[in-house]
């Protein structure tokens, strides 16, 4: 049962096919997202990129936004039109496969955890994803990155992707650890994995209970959506 695993993002889209073990059995490929990327220009993107992947049965996509059954309800760093977009009937119909659609970064839980206790998985991409579970199972829709952080601005505003670009390293480091120490307080997880693109460029030791996790993990975590029954 091999599993087409898609993960879009604000800055690119990615795409591979994994056995029913995680194991991929294509070769990972990546596009830059369309922009504006409108539910037909992405879903004509994704089209181009499965060309190079085949033999999948069914299909898993993160999605940078509030999914609820299969449904998008918004998607803060993409383009118009998904407020209420059936990405998995419209990925099923062009695919001609089964598709199930969460946000991308419960996916990258899915891929991170150890699945005992509270763990909680955020990812610093484009936009701060983030992904609540308990013993394994999701706490679904947390929108940590839209919470008030500090000086009138979200987690999102000081620690997304315009943030780093505008603000620099040193001023993104120190709001990440100031942020990490508000989520375990706030949280007290065993666990909080990091994840998305910006986790691998975090230069200073982690506070305990803290782990980055690879990237690979937004797309191997496709293959758990199919186990959750919440689909
Ligand atoms: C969205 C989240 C998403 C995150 C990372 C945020 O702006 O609200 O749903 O997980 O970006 O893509």
């Amino acid at each position: 049962m091999n599993t087409l695993a898609i993960d879009i993002g604000g800055t690119g889209l990615k795409m591979v096919v994994l056995d029913s073990a995680g194991v991929p059995v294509s070769t990972a490929t990546r596009a830059d997202t369309p922009q504006p990327a409108t539910p037909d220009a992405l879903l004509a993107a994704l089209e181009r990129m499965a060309a190079d992947h085949r033999d999948f049965d069914r299909i898993s996509c993160g999605f940078p936004g509030v999914v609820t059954e299969g449904h998008t309800r918004n998607a803060p760093n993409l383009g118009a039109g998904w407020a209420d977009f059936a990405l998995a009937g419209a990925l099923g119909t062009r695919f001609g496969k089964p598709a199930r659609v969460a946000n991308d970064a419960d996916v990258q839980g899915f891929g991170a955890i150890e699945g005992r206790g509270v763990e909680l998985t955020v990812t610093l991409g484009t936009g701060v994803g983030s992904g609540l579970f308990t013993d394994g199972r999701l706490v679904p829709n947390l929108e940590l990155g839209h919470a008030p952080f500090r000086d009138g601005a979200s987690f999102e505003q000081l620690l997304g992707k315009p943030a780093l670009d505008k603000r620099g390293r040193d001023a993104w480091h120190g709001a990440l650890f100031e942020a990490l120490a508000i989520w375990h307080a706030l949280f007290n997880p065993r666990l909080l994995h990091l994840g998305g693109g910006h986790a691998q460029i975090i230069e200073r030791p982690l506070p305990p209970r803290t782990r980055v996790v690879d990237n690979s993990a937004g797309l191997i975590g496709g293959v758990a959506l199919w186990r959750n029954p919440e689909g």
